[in-house]
């Protein structure tokens, strides 16, 4: 299969008519591309037409007042990349108004990374460089069947060589549109119509009934912080509380003091007015302090504990109490292993 062919033969029968595919101005295209990385095509094109319009020339973008710029702008979010737009403006005017003619050039300029680079070098210039956008990860990863995730740098290298190795070198410029095209338009990410791909015979995803799966994008879990508060309760017999963990947690079955959870530290009135703190200490008179000024911090996968350690002084005996003696001989957790060891150390 010679897939560049096929594909700009798809292109050239599918494609839209849009206004940056009719010219070669690199600053015209170069603000295009900035937009669409921003929106799509049928929001992107209004925008477009009011940048070319109010400033047909790079000079005219480099000397518009900052503010009238963003306001511009207005509604496509992320407002860097305006500003972005401006200073690498100033950056061409600075240059004697000469615009980077090269991808290698074009990299300099503020705001352009490789993707905006391949863009304008290729369809500008022609230079035989290609692009590597949403789009491209797509259509690769499904015709080649590319299981690589396209979010580590292994993905991106991966990627980028078959992109490469596939661009058609005497077209550039329209190879990368056609995949780009191809991307938005046929090989869309969910539900494409394969019947009517010209690659439904090759496409190893849907061979092998995989187009669902790919591109592989790895989840980056953000780590939670939770801050547990345990209440380490004492009375005048020394006797304390513990409670068990249920089964459906990591710590299942472990004992710890009981605690209250909050999404921060917590001052010393907020753990005496807490519910669970009064459902322990009922109508008994207390001194508490915090026993740990700084949290012990434990991490799990998706979670980072604080865990901070009241002692709860009360002046009368409680129901459900253990000897302190006690909490030694049973199974804990990690955090509550570090504070018994250090708290009775102590003692
Ligand atoms: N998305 C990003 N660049 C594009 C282009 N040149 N044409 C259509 N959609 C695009």
């Amino acid at each position: 299969m010679n897939f560049s062919q096929q594909l700009i033969d798809w292109y050239i029968v599918n494609k839209r008519s849009l206004p940056w595919r009719d010219t070669k101005n690199p600053y015209y295209i170069w603000l295009s591309e900035v937009i669409l990385q921003q929106t799509r095509v049928n929001q992107g094109l209004p925008y477009y037409k009011s940048f070319v319009k109010k400033y047909p020339t790079v000079e005219d973008l480099a000397h518009a007042p900052q503010d009238q710029v963003l306001k511009l702008w207005q509604g496509l979010g992320y407002y860097s990349r305006a500003r972005n737009l401006q200073t690498a403006a100033v950056q061409i005017i600075d240059n004697n108004s000469k615009f980077p003619d090269n991808y290698k050039d074009l990299l300099r300029l503020k705001g352009v990374g490789e993707y905006t680079a391949a863009a304008i070098a290729s369809f500008a210039y022609g230079e035989a460089v290609a692009v590597v956008d949403g789009n491209v990860y797509r259509v690769l990863s499904r015709i080649y069947g590319v299981a690589t995730p396209i979010n580590i740098p292994a993905g991106v290298k991966e990627f980028k060589s078959l992109a490469g190795k596939l661009l058609d070198k005497n077209d550039p410029a329209t190879y990368n549109q056609a995949i780009m095209e191809f991307g938005a338009l046929q090989c869309v990410p969910k539900n494409p119509n394969c019947n009517i791909c010209p690659f439904i015979n090759n496409c190893v995803a849907y061979q092998e009934n995989r187009i669902t799966e790919l591109p592989v994008k790895i989840k980056k879990t953000k780590v939670k912080n939770l801050f547990h508060h345990y209440l380490v309760i004492q009375t005048p017999s020394g006797k304390t509380v513990l409670s068990q963990r249920d089964t459906s947690s990591i710590w299942a079955g472990l004992f710890e003091f009981p605690y209250i959870e909050s999404s921060g530290a917590l001052l010393p009135q907020e753990i005496t007015t807490n519910k669970l703190f009064r459902e322990l200490v009922g109508g008994s008179r207390f001194r508490e302090s915090v026993y740990n000024q700084q949290p012990i911090v434990h991490k799990l996968s998706h979670r980072k504990v604080h865990a901070y350690f009241w002692i709860i002084e009360v002046d009368e005996e409680l129901s459900h109490s253990i000897d302190i003696i006690e909490v030694k001989t049973k199974p804990v957790h990690v955090l509550m292993e570090r504070f018994i060891k250090e708290f009775w150390q102590k003692k």
